[in-house]
């Protein structure tokens, strides 16, 4: 019989590796069922990006592995590609991903409103964020849309990428109805991996209406949006100065 110590069993609850890898692989099975819809989504960002001549200094805010914007980039439209992501073991395999496209690539392991208020004047032709602005209250939203509009050259655009409400409905009631549909619909998650997400999406998800992101848009001087996708709640927007 094999014995573990329970000071073993605590360390694989409480080590960041063994945390990172756990919810990862969840969220990689999510990814990989389309459960919040990356297909569409991909196929409809880079639609966009065919459309933007290069060559393209891009700015991707919270790109965990950056296994999707790997697949949108074309090489040969990118000059620069800066990722950054609180977690240093995504932005470890967010390299691997990257080193295929043979392009310019900087990766920093901050906060992205961090990030972006060091970000240089009109630098940026894209700034990207997928399914990461939901984690910030309104407030950093705002600095968010201030700072990329600021950080933007002309003609550049923020493509955003996230869970939103629906117009008039409020945050408890989205967390209802989002879990609802995690428990009934996300079947290839085990219930224990459905538990996982419903206490994440609990916790972490402040998600904004499309019309309070546009507004927030609007007072940064980015007064052009139009909507690339919208699979239920899974959102992508398009906003140009
Ligand atoms: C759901 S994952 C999305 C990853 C990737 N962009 C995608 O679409 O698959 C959200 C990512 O945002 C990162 N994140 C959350 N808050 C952040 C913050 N304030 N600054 C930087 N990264 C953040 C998390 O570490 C995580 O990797």
């Amino acid at each position: 019989m094999i014995r573990i110590k329970r000071q073993n069993i605590f360390d694989m609850k409480t080590d960041p590796i063994y945390i990172f890898r756990k919810t990862w692989a969840t969220y990689q099975k999510v990814i990989s069922n389309n459960l919040m819809f990356h297909r569409e989504i991909t196929t409809a960002v880079r639609k966009l990006l065919e459309s933007r001549q290069g060559p393209l200094n891009v700015l991707d805010l919270g790109c965990g592995d950056a296994a999707h914007i790997s697949k949108i980039l074309d090489p040969a439209q990118v000059a620069e590609y800066c990722g950054c992501d609180l977690s240093p073991y995504a932005l470890d395999v967010a390299r691997n991903n990257l080193e295929p496209l043979g392009i310019r690539v900087n990766l920093l392991c901050r906060d992205m409103v961090a990030v972006l208020k060091e970000a240089p004047e009109k630098h940026f032709d894209v700034v990207y964020s997928s399914y990461a602005l939901h984690h910030l209250p309104t407030r950093d939203k705002q600095t968010f849309f201030n700072e990329c509009g600021r950080t933007l050259r002309e003609n550049g655009c923020v493509i955003l990428v996230d869970v939103m409400l629906e117009e008039q409905q409020t945050r408890p009631a989205y967390l209802d109805s989002y879990n609802g549909a995690v428990a009934t619909l996300w079947k290839a998650l085990t219930p224990y991996e459905r538990d996982q997400v419903q206490e994440h999406i609990r916790n972490c998800d402040f998600p904004e209406t499309p019309t309070v992101l546009h507004m927030l848009a609007s007072n940064a001087g980015l007064t052009t949006c139009h909507r690339l996708e919208k699979q239920t709640w899974h959102e992508a927007w398009c906003y140009l100065a």
